[in-house]
């Protein structure tokens, strides 16, 4: 049988379409979260400890990102009705962390095929051949990838700095600027770099509101209020 080849998915293009079954019903996706960002996110497996802290982690934190108008999606090489069961263990019967009773309410979808993660380059044969890697791609609402984050099996995601992301790339976006290692709204953002030396010069002399480290290496304030009103509408 010939062998399909797969390409990785890159930062900066169109999100691989594909229609799929999920616990929240079909989608057609990215077609039905246009105007939305999404995270599409794999798992390696049902009912695994890993696994169900993140669920936990990342359902208690949904409204969050939707606030942020960013829609959730899941994805692991089981079936359905493993799904469904797993989320309703989770529901019913784990309390970890303070949380408990947690309702998974984003689509979990089934790719027993292994298609959607092989197009999305979840399948990692060196880590596993039989469980997707965790995998953590930003659309945005025309449907581009922005941002994709691969974790190994034993190493659980950190869910605050995947929102980190989430709310840096809609800044980034919505004020024209960069953001420096380590940032959080209401910390200093960086201007474009100058692109001509009477720029550069005028950037070095201007006593504007700006701190430049060097002519490249420009930074100005943004507040935070400012940041979360563009990007939670608030
Ligand atoms: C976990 O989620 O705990 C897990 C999943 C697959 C392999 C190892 C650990």
């Amino acid at each position: 049988m010939e062998e399909k080849t797969y390409s990785m998915p890159r930062i900066g293009e169109k999100a691989p379409e594909f229609k799929a079954v999920t616990t929240q019903g079909e989608i057609n996706f990215p077609a039905d979260y246009k105007g939305n960002w999404v995270i599409l996110f794999s798992h390696p497996a049902d009912f695994t400890p890993v696994c169900t802290s993140e669920f936990m982690t990342f359902a208690t934190m949904e409204k969050r990102f939707n606030e942020a108008n960013c829609k959730l999606v899941g994805l692991s090489v089981d079936g359905l009705y493993s799904h469904i069961a797993w989320l309703r263990t989770i529901k019913e019967k784990i309390e970890y962390k303070g949380m408990k009773n947690v309702e998974v309410n984003f689509p979990l979808i089934e790719d027993i095929t292994m298609e959607v993660a092989n197009l999305y380059g979840m399948m990692q044969p060196g880590e596993s051949s039989t469980k997707a890697v965790r995998a953590v791609f930003f659309i945005d609402p025309k449907g581009i990838i922005r941002t994709i984050l691969y974790y190994p099996l034993s190493l659980g995601r950190n869910f605050e700095e995947i929102y980190r992301a989430l709310i840096g790339l809609q800044t980034a976006d919505e004020f024209s600027v960069a953001l420096p290692a380590d940032w959080q709204p209401g910390d200093d953002v960086i201007v474009p770099t100058a692109g001509s030396c009477g720029v550069a010069k005028q950037r070095m002399e201007s006593k504007e509101e700006m701190t430049c480290y060097d002519w490249f290496f420009c930074t100005k304030k943004l507040d935070k209020d400012t940041v979360l009103k563009k990007v939670l509408k608030k």
